[in-house]
């Protein structure tokens, strides 16, 4: 089905402004992705007409706030195909997931001489969790190659596997390349070997259909603001047998059943990871960014930023002195890209002055850029409203930028 992009930008308020005298062109989806007006909507219906702490009050409000907060647990659930609510964490984001594991299963299960693994395309926040893990426990990280195109070196990672191997944390879809990692097939053959899975799925949520109970990871992880959702409210998936066996990470209210100076007892999942009073308002939001995803199709917006990803691929490959960075076959619609002789800095500049967002920088991938021999690329990312119009723009700009500097 062809996608009504249209009707799909009216719904995103932010759109509709110029930058710099020019139509704005938003292609930093990667970073973080606009939201609908339904969102936008959302969270002005709650805190107009229903603010309350949740699962603590009898009165009307917070009833109201309880029941939205806790159906947006179930949409998510939905939405990853989880198996049952006990199983969806609440967090910050990708990175608090992350750390939450590292902290929490980590400490507890992980000793001296164990191994972690993950990947040359993971983000910082897939890295520094498990090196400070590492310190504190003398455990040692392993790391699976790419090669140039940006595809992980499976013959390596299979190498690497063996009975100390007992996590392995990778991320689906690299922010930095686009590059979709062939998790389902890594996590059995981790599996094979007795270990754990985490998939770092901040790039994959908004790009590829999800089933938890078919990819079979032990733990996912995501950030709202990447599907649409807001800032600040993420999802930790964890299989129930593993949660049960973790210790808290957080502790404070919410995640207790009793407390005495003596000794204290924690919540049932999935509360016992909640501690505090969580973000109630960005919670609820995060239906209504899901229901807008799920009202397109994810498959229909994938086959819609594949197009805009040939397309702008095509167009790039004819600019002289431009060269794109991650060539990977699998890949959703990221392309990271430098021009000889230019910084990156100064190409999203000269993209800036001209209304194009584009990111510019490591990405938060420091050994990646590194392993390329580079200090950074140039980014654009795609995401349900951008147009074949708005490639025109800006690869037209790009072509342009990149005379004038050359
Ligand atoms: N990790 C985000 C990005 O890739 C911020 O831009």
């Amino acid at each position: 089905m062809a996608l009504n992009i249209e009707d799909i930008r009216t719904q995103f308020p932010i759109l509709h402004q110029n930058v710099h005298g020019k139509p704005l062109v938003y292609l930093d989806n990667a970073a973080t992705s606009q939201k609908p007006i339904q969102v936008i909507d959302a969270l002005t219906a709650y805190y107009s007409g229903y603010n309350s702490n949740v699962h603590r009050g009898v009165h009307h409000l917070a009833e109201k706030a309880t029941t939205a907060f806790e159906e947006s647990r179930e949409a998510v659930r939905c939405f990853l195909n989880a198996a049952t609510l006990e199983e969806v964490i609440i967090t910050k984001g990708t990175t608090e997931g992350i750390n939450l594991v590292a902290n929490s299963y980590g400490r507890k299960f992980i000793k001296a001489g164990d191994e972690i693994i993950i990947s040359t395309l993971e983000h910082h926040s897939n890295i520094v969790p498990w090196q400070m893990l590492c310190e504190e426990t003398g455990a040692i990280l392993r790391i699976i190659p790419i090669n140039d195109s940006g595809e992980l070196l499976l013959d390596e990672y299979e190498k690497m596997l063996n009975e100390r191997t007992k996590l392995v944390s990778v991320v689906y879809v690299s922010n930095a390349l686009g590059t979709i990692n062939p998790v389902k097939e890594m996590v059995k053959m981790a599996h094979h070997v007795g270990a754990l899975v985490m998939l770092d799925g901040a790039q994959a949520i908004s790009h590829l259909n999800l089933d938890m109970q078919d990819l079979d990871c032990d733990f996912f992880v995501f950030s709202a603001h990447k599907v649409y959702g807001p800032t600040g409210i993420g999802i930790l998936y964890g299989k129930k047998v593993i949660l049960e066996k973790m210790p808290p990470y957080l502790g404070g209210g919410e995640m207790i059943k009793e407390v005495t100076f003596a000794k204290t007892t924690y919540n049932d999942l999935p509360y016992k990871f909640e501690a505090g009073t969580p973000n109630i308002g960005d919670m609820v939001a995060l239906k209504y960014a899901i229901n807008f995803v799920e009202n397109i199709g994810k498959e229909n917006i994938a086959k819609h930023e594949h197009e805009l990803l040939t397309y702008a691929t095509e167009q790039m490959q004819e600019i002289p002195n431009v060269k794109i960075i991650g060539t990977a076959k699998e890949k959703i619609g990221v392309i990271s890209f430098v021009a000889e002789g230019i910084h990156h800095f100064d190409l999203g500049m000269m993209l800036d002055a001209n209304g194009v967002a584009v990111r510019t920088g490591n990405h938060c991938t420091m050994p990646l850029m590194s392993r390329l021999g580079l200090n950074g690329t140039a980014r654009a990312s795609f995401a349900a409203y951008n147009t074949k119009h708005e490639i025109d723009v800006f690869t037209r700009e790009l072509a342009k930028a990149v005379r004038i500097m050359s």
